[in-house]
């Protein structure tokens, strides 16, 4: 049995809450946030509740702590876990600075504890079926893939938290939403070479982007393209990934991108296809992204292997997101072996 805390009682610890809550040798045993009222909603079956951190750290039952606070927080409380030897579930993106990235992953193997970052969209059906034709090598030579974000944050979600939207605490639409699409196309595709990225604020009231497209040439040679905004009228619209190869075409897409759009590979029949897409259609969702990460840390300290979306792995899609902002702060290509 792991005993888990969740740190900053906010929208997404719910979603931690109920990972843990679903895994049989799981349970939370504690959370913490400043403020007293969020604590509340989490006390039941002997949860404790702290306002300071440090009084979490000290707590002996905590075996892995979720982080789950503003994004300018990840790092500076990730490295306090670590010293006071707890594993680390921590939310995307993990830091907003390269350097805070190492220092994390540095803590976390300096004390022998384990580092994990929430890239949950790893786990969705449609995108481990891709995946493992990636790995297959279905697509043969790959061309190109294309990512888009087309999805509505108004002005009541940025009015929910003071952070959101901002430089310091938050980032943009890169930053915070596109991650989860970027890291799908590293997984894809494989390290990224150099970026070419457009970004505005155009129509949201923050000090962040709102809109972005990037260009991407990734090291094998093929080519990319993300297309990101939260300013879709009226609400989200659609969000994709798809892959073209000389011998296979895949479209993963719908309002989250969970269902199977186009799939052709010249080593499936008609038969296979068919069956693919329909396993897809019985079970979108599958096993919720944010307990298949509570799971695989725990079988990770089990096993005494590495999480599955390590730190290393939050790294590196961190680099590429920070090598597009560079991109649009300069107006010029960015290499991603530049970025520190
Ligand atoms: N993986 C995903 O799909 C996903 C989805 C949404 C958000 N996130 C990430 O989760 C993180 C939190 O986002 P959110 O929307 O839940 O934020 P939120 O504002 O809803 O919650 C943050 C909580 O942290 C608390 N807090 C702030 N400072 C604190 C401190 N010093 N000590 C203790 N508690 C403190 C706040 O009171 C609040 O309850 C962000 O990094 C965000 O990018 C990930």
């Amino acid at each position: 049995m792991l005993r888990f805390a969740i740190v900053g009682c906010g929208h997404i610890a719910k979603k931690h809450a109920a990972g843990i809550e679903a895994i049989e040798h799981a349970k939370l045993v504690a959370v913490c946030d400043t403020d007293q009222q969020r604590i509340n909603h989490f006390l039941k079956d002997g949860v404790k509740g702290y306002t300071r951190y440090q009084d979490l750290l000290a707590d002996p039952t905590v075996d892995v702590v979720c982080i789950c606070l503003p994004t300018g927080l990840h790092a500076d409380f990730t490295i306090q876990a670590a010293e006071a030897g707890k594993h680390v579930i921590v939310e995307k993106p993990m830091a907003l600075r390269l350097s805070d990235a190492d220092e994390m992953i540095d803590a976390c193997k300096k004390n022998g504890v384990k580092l994990a970052v929430v890239h949950p969209n790893r786990f969705r059906p449609a995108i481990k079926k891709l995946r493992s034709r990636i790995e297959a090598g279905a697509f043969g030579k790959i061309g190109h893939a294309n990512a888009t974000v087309r999805w509505n944050r108004n002005d009541a979600y940025f009015a929910q938290a003071p952070w959101r939207g901002t430089k310091a605490m938050d980032g943009g639409v890169l930053m915070n939403q596109a991650i989860h699409n970027m890291d799908l196309l590293l997984w894809m595709m494989g390290d990224a070479e150099e970026v070419t990225t457009y970004a505005a604020t155009r129509i949201r009231k923050i000090e962040t982007e709102d809109t972005s497209v990037s260009v991407i040439r990734f090291k094998n040679g093929a080519l990319g393209v993300l297309e990101a905004a939260i300013t879709l009228y009226p609400r989200n619209l659609e969000e994709s990934l798809s892959i073209f190869g000389e011998t296979g075409t895949a479209i993963i897409g719908g309002s989250t991108a969970n269902w199977i759009k186009t799939w052709k590979f010249a080593d499936l029949s008609d038969a296979e296809v068919e069956q693919d897409i329909q396993e897809v259609e019985n079970d979108p969702f599958g096993i919720p992204g944010h307990q298949c990460i509570i799971q695989d840390m725990i079988d990770a300290i089990l096993e005494g292997r590495e999480p599955i979306v390590s730190g290393i792995e939050g790294r590196h899609v961190l680099q590429l997101v920070i090598a597009c902002q560079q991109s649009a702060e300069k107006q010029r290509p960015i290499r991603l072996d530049v970025i520190e």
